[in-house]
């Protein structure tokens, strides 16, 4: 039997058990863990905060809810996030154990140890102090995959300063809007990145759109690529430089429980992105127990890799955080699945004898297209566990997972959470749970979920309705950065302020098992990568020959969704390969490249209510190839007889 009819041959077995080999070392392999957990969430998770962190003061209480939805918890503790990362297993003795073997592109090897971390982490948190950076001012970081991203991180946990991560993707305008609005005194960058074999200067471009943002008072360089590097004197500093100037010591500062760890930027419903807040002690429990106990944690003999970037919060909860606060040992890859070889990730898994591996079903998907016979090429048998986030993940995917990656022996655990929960919300077990290929199956211990109706919020017991959570937990988003009354409408208005609506639906099948189906919002998941369909728009817009545009996201075999804009052209434009490039490049420069439409259709005219909202749900179900929903609203209707036709074309031409 070939693969392909192996796999439809599993398509009819619609459960696994946890391997027996597994569950028998599990660290959990017993459900009364959620019965534990659900007769009294609040002191279960104080009991987790005490258990898995370092306190400098313990916590007396678990949660605050005098002020719904401004929620807090573990108030009167104290604690330092990059203490628990560092300092705590340096005393234990652990300071030689490697936190990240580093493989750069061109195949350097770096092996970081926990007392390298410690010592850089010190020399740059007073290189930092050393620059005016203070308890509470923002530190804005846009750097790739190396070392020092985490030496910045947890060089701002250590003196209280709030990071804001940016994905190295995105463009510098991006990066600007994020330090405009977070107000950073401070950004980390580098002189340049490396792709696939080229190098893309970055310094320049953070000069030409930061170099004038007010608030910004130093830029931080890491000598990355050694290439040419323009310096403002005054401004600009090289890591390294001020690292060496830097006084050894910094004793790591207790903070209050509630103190902003950092705030990250995410896609929302309108084009201006969302300051996610996370603070110390409730988000660091949080990825600290998903950590350990969704991945089966054994710091001492695991080798696990997250092959996330920590410009996004997998990044940040289970690249750094989570990992480190377990002292976990893990891998970190600079570069693309596909550089210098298809079989890349699997030479890394051969190289470092890796256990665990957490990726996203877009990159399993693209592996599936390249063929079983690349990862056949290597050594996969250290593998003991497989984890999915970001997106649904299709069956097909999953078995494939199971069965190329996994040889049938792993556990796949499909994590379901976002940037606002901090931490793992739903998730298999893996020494205890019997999963189901597309299913996340069931909340974590001490996390409530339901799905309801989405007018009068009724649970719904069977079927499709919205996703929300139903009591706070420690890692939940503290808010959104200065602007509260965004925060409560967009999570906390729909249902009250005692239910965070995800802004996802899904149903729940007769086992309680959650299938989560996607976005109820106009944001795209592209690769995994959140995208709000406004901010595409705007940047469409900003093309010179452009009148209006609308964007949705489309469903795409490799990529989840994919980025389809329908333009309408300024009079007397007609439509040509050049005008496509150039939307795509404008897209590229405001936002990044990640974001660029696959598909652009021209559209005379858009699809609008009489009060002249596009009606994006008809968008959708044409370039979906779907019948028409209700167009009797339209002001219009004759448009999409017009837009249909348009498609028509477009496949001929294909
Ligand atoms: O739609 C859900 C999808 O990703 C969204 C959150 O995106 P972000 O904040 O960027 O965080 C991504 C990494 C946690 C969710 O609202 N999503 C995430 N994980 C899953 C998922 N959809 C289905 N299954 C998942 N495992």
């Amino acid at each position: 039997m070939g693969l392909e009819q192996e796999i439809e041959a599993l398509l009819e077995v619609e459960r696994f058990e946890p391997p027996q080999a597994f569950r028998e070392k599990a660290l959990w392999s017993d459900p009364s863990i959620y019965e534990e957990a659900a007769a009294d969430p609040e002191a279960w998770w104080t009991a987790q905060a005490k258990e898995l962190l370092d306190w400098e003061t313990e916590p007396s209480q678990g949660l605050d809810d005098s002020n719904p939805p401004f929620y807090k918890w573990f108030e009167d503790g104290r604690l330092n996030a990059s203490a628990n990362c560092l300092d705590r297993h340096v005393e234990a003795g652990n300071g030689e154990r490697v936190a990240y073997h580093w493989r750069g592109e061109e195949g350097e090897e770096r092996d970081v140890t926990y007392a390298d971390l410690h010592r850089d982490v010190q020399r740059f948190a007073n290189a930092l102090r050393d620059q005016g950076v203070e308890k509470g001012d923002v530190v804005g970081i846009y750097l790739p995959m190396i070392p020092e991203v985490v030496v910045a991180m947890l060089a701002c946990a250590r003196i209280g300063a709030p990071h804001n991560v940016v994905f190295g993707g995105f463009s510098a305008e991006s990066v600007r809007e994020r330090m405009e609005f977070s107000e950073a005194k401070a950004l980390v960058t580098v002189d340049g990145a490396r792709r696939k074999g080229k190098t893309a200067p970055i310094k320049p471009a953070v000069d030409e759109h930061l170099g004038d943002l007010g608030s910004l008072e130093t830029i931080v360089v890491v000598r990355h690529t050694g290439i040419d590097c323009p310096m403002t004197d005054g401004r600009d500093v090289f890591y390294d430089e001020i690292l060496a100037a830097a006084d050894p010591e910094c004793p790591a500062e207790p903070m209050e429980a509630e103190h902003p760890l950092f705030i990250l930027y995410t896609s929302g419903s309108t084009a201006k992105p969302k300051g996610i807040l996370h603070t110390t002690g409730g988000y660091l429990t949080g990825v600290t127990a998903t950590h350990r106990y969704v991945f089966d944690l054994k710091p001492e003999s695991d080798v696990y890799w997250c092959a996330a970037d920590v410009g996004w919060v997998t990044g940040h909860s289970y690249i750094v955080y989570g990992p480190l606060a377990n002292g976990a040992t893990s891998v970190m890859w600079e570069g693309a699945p596909d550089y210098p070889h298809q079989g890349i990730w699997w030479e890394l898994i051969e190289r470092y004898k890796a256990t665990i591996l957490y990726a996203a079903p877009t990159a399993i998907r693209t592996f599936i297209k390249w063929g079983a016979e690349i990862p056949a090429k290597f050594d996969l048998s250290s593998l003991r566990l497989l984890g999915s986030v970001g997106e649904p993940i299709n069956p097909k995917a999953w078995l494939w997972y199971h069965k190329v990656i996994g040889a049938e022996r792993c556990p796949i655990v499909d994590t379901w959470w976002q940037t606002e929960t901090g931490a793992i919300m739903i998730t298999p077990l893996p020494g205890i749970t019997t999963t189901k290929p597309g299913s996340a199956t069931t909340p974590f211990p001490g996390v409530e979920a339901e799905v309801v109706d989405e007018s009068e919020g009724e649970p719904i017991d069977e079927g499709q309705g919205l996703l929300v959570l139903e009591r706070p937990w420690p890692s939940m988003l503290r808010g959104l950065f200065k602007e509260d009354e965004r925060f409560v409408e967009t999570y906390f208005s729909r249902f009250g302020s005692e239910r965070y609506l995800v802004g996802d639906a899904a149903r729940r099948d007769g086992d309680g098992y959650y299938w989560v189906i996607g976005r109820i919002d106009d944001v795209a998941n592209v690769s995994g990568h959140r995208l709000s369909t406004a901010e595409v728009e705007s940047a469409i817009v900003a093309h010179p020959a452009v009148a209006e545009a609308a964007v949705i996201g489309q469903s795409d075999e490799d990529t989840g969704q994919a980025i389809c804009a329908f333009v309408t052209l300024r009079g007397g434009t007609e439509p040509s390969d050049e005008l496509v490039e150039g939307i795509r490049a404008e897209v590229a420069k405001r936002i990044g490249k990640f974001a660029r439409p696959k598909r652009i259709v021209w559209a005379d005219d858009l699809p609008k209510t009489r009060s002249g909202k596009i009606m994006r749900r008809l968008l959708r179900d044409i370039a979906e190839g779907r019948a028409l929903g209700d167009v009797t609203t339209l002001r219009d209707p004759d448009v999409m007889a017009e837009l249909e036709a348009k498609i028509a074309e477009e496949q001929d031409e294909d």
